[in-house]
């Protein structure tokens, strides 16, 4: 009934395009982290100049640049094998119990970085075990090997100790990345990878918990498992590891390289549910895709956009995990790329669409910076419509649910005790305004916009109707949000 009378009284301004919708007073998710993950564009971005890498490290981990809450360090498998040097990281590993922790400095530089500036949360994620632990030897197309699984969780537990030791807050550890996958033949592999098979995911999970247990590590840092390509495994491979070993797991970590419907998300979800009841979802590690905000043309693929088009899409896809699927934590994969797919020095027409690049970045680099000394960053529009989210889901920060026949999935409101955030996207190609009303008295402060011609801009904040809600315009292809404070004005 509120809703309608709202509505009534702004028909006036914008007849075919108001819609309503209440906030609600009773939470859904409370939010942990918005991040993405340090592999292996460090190993360009250390050769930058100082200044270049102090500049990324303040665009992705400062609240004036993404204000992301959690980064995912790679811990390098020694890129045995690999046949792509920038996807090869170094190793810690020398032996059992005997470290080189001066190795790896590209890493270490941004995980540091990263600590510097405040971020909380690091999860330490393996792709590989290093060849002394793998069955091949290598650090890609070969598997984890049983009866090693003390040996595996010594190792980790010893790494994340020792990050733990220069006051970086790791707070999860994630043993293995889409285990059901070797990862290509050493020689010709393309990235890290270690198979590990789903009956021999809960000795790796033991192992890990047993080391971190021994240094007195097993509450201060969670265990992340499977980091399974697409959440579709779940039914059949979750109920092979995860009953025996469920204390042992904080979360369950997965992808969504499927790019799932909405109904495949919630089924995968549910899954999980039926298997380990309380035990929440997080989506980890996601990139690579064409399409649109509407949500047409997702799926995992090369090619690059680096336009409002398709950082709506990846805009889309964020709604999907933190309002369809109720998820506290979302990581992007690479957040700095030099896959552009073109000559931004010799062609003007660079930073556009073509089929050869990824959309795995938020922030580009040159390709061929080493020969021709091009250091400048190339910023999507992908980075913009991700601060909308770094900058305002805080950990802590609570989803409230949007209520009324008009909400769509791509509408929040992120509550703290002082303010509501309220991120809106219209991925339409006509202009709306959404009329909202609050459980409780707010005053309207700021808001800023992401379109095809802006940037994070500042835009006018809410405005006030005399019924007592608030006029919010979603200008065509944007993503807004509007900020309130939880006080009179
Ligand atoms: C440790 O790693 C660094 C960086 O790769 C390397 O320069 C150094 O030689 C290594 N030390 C040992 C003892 O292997
Ligand atoms: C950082 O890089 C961005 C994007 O290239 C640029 O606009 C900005 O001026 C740079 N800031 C500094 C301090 O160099
Ligand atoms: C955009 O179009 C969809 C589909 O017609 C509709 O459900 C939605 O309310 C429209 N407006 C916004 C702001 O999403």
């Amino acid at each position: 009934m509120l809703a309608v009378v709202f509505a009534a009284s702004v028909l006036a301004i914008s007849p075919a395009s108001v819609t309503a919708a209440i906030v609600s007073s009773t939470p859904a998710q409370t939010f942990l982290a918005i991040g993405g993950s340090g592999a292996w564009w460090p190993n360009h971005a250390f050769n930058f100049p100082e200044a270049v890498r102090q500049n990324i490290s303040t665009l992705l981990f400062s609240q004036s640049g993404l204000g992301l809450s959690s980064y995912r360090f790679n811990v390098g498998g020694g890129g045995v094998g690999v046949a792509t040097p920038a996807h090869a990281p170094q190793t810690f590993y020398v032996s059992p119990g005997v470290y080189n922790f001066s190795a790896d400095p590209q890493g270490m530089y941004f995980l540091q970085a990263a600590a510097a500036h405040g971020v909380p949360s690091f999860t330490a994620f393996v792709n590989s075990a290093p060849p002394g632990l793998t069955s091949n030897g290598a650090s890609c197309g070969g598997s984890f090997v049983s009866g090693t699984g003390e040996a595996f969780g010594e190792y980790l537990a010893d790494v994340v100790a020792h990050l733990r030791s220069l006051n970086i807050n790791v707070d999860f550890v994630s043993p293995m990345n889409e285990p059901d996958d070797a990862f290509g033949t050493p020689g010709t592999c393309t990235q890290e990878g270690m198979q590990v098979a789903a009956d021999q995911r809960a000795e790796v999970i033991n192992g890990v918990f047993n080391a971190l247990e021994n240094r007195g590590l097993s509450t201060s840092v969670g265990i992340l498992a499977d980091e399974a390509w697409s959440g579709s495994l779940a039914t059949s491979e979750l109920p092979t590891w995860l009953p025996s070993v469920e204390d042992k797991v904080a979360a369950i970590a997965h992808h969504i390289y499927d790019f799932p419907s909405d109904a495949s998300y919630a089924s995968f979800v549910d899954s999980v549910k039926s298997v380990a009841p309380g035990k929440a979802t997080w989506m980890s590690d996601i990139c690579c895709s064409l399409g649109t905000g509407t949500g047409t043309g997702r799926g995992y693929t090369q090619g690059f956009d680096p336009t409002i088009d398709n950082a709506l899409m990846f805009s889309g896809i964020m709604f999907q995990s933190l309002v369809l699927a109720n998820e506290p934590v979302y990581d992007f994969w690479t957040l700095v790329s030099a896959s552009i797919g073109c000559s931004p020095l010799n062609d003007a027409t660079c930073f556009t669409p073509n089929s050869v690049g990824w959309n795995d970045g938020l922030i580009y680099l040159d390709p061929d910076y080493a020969t021709n000394n091009n250091f400048n960053l190339y910023i999507a529009k992908h980075f913009w419509t991700f601060k909308h989210f770094g900058n305002f889901i805080k950990p802590g920060s609570v989803r409230m649910p949007l209520e009324g026949p008009d909400v769509r999935q791509w509408m929040m409101a992120v509550s703290t005790p002082s303010t509501y955030n309220v991120i809106l996207m219209n991925p339409n190609t006509t202009d709306s305004t959404l009329t909202l009303s609050f459980p409780d008295t707010v005053c309207p402060v700021s808001a800023f916009r992401t379109s095809g011609t802006e940037d994070f801009a500042t835009v006018a904040k809410a405005n006030k109707v005399p019924a007592g809600a608030f006029l919010l315009p979603l200008k065509s292809m944007s993503l807004t949000t509007y900020t309130f404070d939880r006080a009179a004005c």
